[in-house]
């Protein structure tokens, strides 16, 4: 049974009209994930100058067995963010007996999809989905077989997408529902800038598709008229502040109408859709220190392009 708590279409209409009266124009970036958003997003992930999903899952491999020893039989395994779940699948390969697996995610179309996929593939696995923004309330559904300890499971260094104070009060979220147990993380580390460039520029244009795209889901549901031709894709890493800035520039003087509500661009203003923070392990140990973690084991690829981290909830 699904477990619904989607954000209605008034809190998406209420935080884009929000984002688009301030002076610096922004939208949170966890609009990307429609079905069409999360499949755009998908493809990137196949990229070749997109490098953390292909590192990410070079290291779960090479890991899995001493990951899922670590996690321990009889785990709840809690994803924050599942989209197809094909990263879990290694995990789910490994581990020991799990209780049950909680997949949460903000789409219910590909939510529904990959637990139908999940369900047939790993047949006595419970498996109990959350549709909902994963940063807000919502309760864990209770599993029939009794739980040893709740894991936290974020892949793919979304935790990059949140500014360092959203992302400890995040953390802090998953400590409070874990007591006990611990969290397994993807974290995205830093490194040589050009590669880090070409990670959000890519040459085939799916990166840029995945940013207008935002535009296109407002255009869709709030009945916007955004000319999507008429902005630009404008992605770069910003050293100073350590992450990659994700914006959409507009190409000329316009004013796009929103419900009823005129918004005005001139030539070169951005809106920010995006940030992607990367960390070094002694910084991320320090955030995760913030919100009660621990960090008991890290796994790294030979270049130290990306890392798996498993947090201990303390106390
Ligand atoms: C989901 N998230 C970790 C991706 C990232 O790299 O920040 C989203 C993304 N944006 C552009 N490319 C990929």
């Amino acid at each position: 049974m699904l477990h619904d708590f989607a954000p209605e279409r008034e809190t998406f209409q209420r935080d884009v009209l929000q984002g688009l009266q301030k002076p610096c124009k922004e939208l949170f970036s966890k609009y990307f994930y429609d079905e069409e958003g999360s499949l755009l997003f998908e493809q990137i992930c196949e990229l070749d100058e997109y490098y953390p999903t292909r590192t990410e899952i070079s290291i779960m491999q090479q890991h899995g067995q001493e990951i899922a020893a670590l996690l321990g039989p009889g785990c709840l395994l809690i994803e924050y963010g599942s989209g197809s779940s094909l990263k879990t699948r290694l995990l789910l390969d490994a581990l020991q007996t799990p209780a049950a697996y909680v997949p949460i995610d903000i789409s219910k179309e590909l939510l529904l999809q990959s637990v139908a996929s999940l369900a047939s593939d790993y047949l006595g696995l419970e498996i109990l989905p959350v549709c909902a923004d994963y940063t807000s309330a919502f309760t864990i559904p209770a599993c029939t077989r009794p739980v040893a300890r709740r894991v936290g499971y974020y892949p793919g260094s979304t935790i990059g997408n949140f500014d360092p104070e959203p992302a400890k009060q995040f953390l802090l979220q998953i400590a409070r529902t874990c007591q006990g147990g611990g969290l397994l993380i993807g974290v995205d580390l830093k490194k040589d800038f050009n590669i880090l460039h070409r990670a959000y520029n890519d040459q085939q244009g799916v990166t840029a598709q995945f940013n207008k795209h935002l535009l296109v889901r407002i255009n869709q549901e709030l009945g916007a008229n955004f000319q999507i031709n008429q902005f630009g894709h404008y992605a770069f890493y910003n050293p100073g502040e350590s992450r990659v800035e994700m914006h959409l520039v507009s190409l000329k003087h316009q004013v796009v109408c929103i419900s009823d509500i005129e918004i005005s661009f001139n030539l070169g203003e951005s809106i920010w859709t995006e940030s992607s923070y990367k960390y070094t392990l002694e910084e991320f140990a320090q955030l995760a220190a913030t919100a009660g973690f621990t960090v008991e084991q890290v796994w790294t690829d030979s270049r130290n392009f990306f890392s798996v981290q498993y947090l201990r909830c303390n106390g």
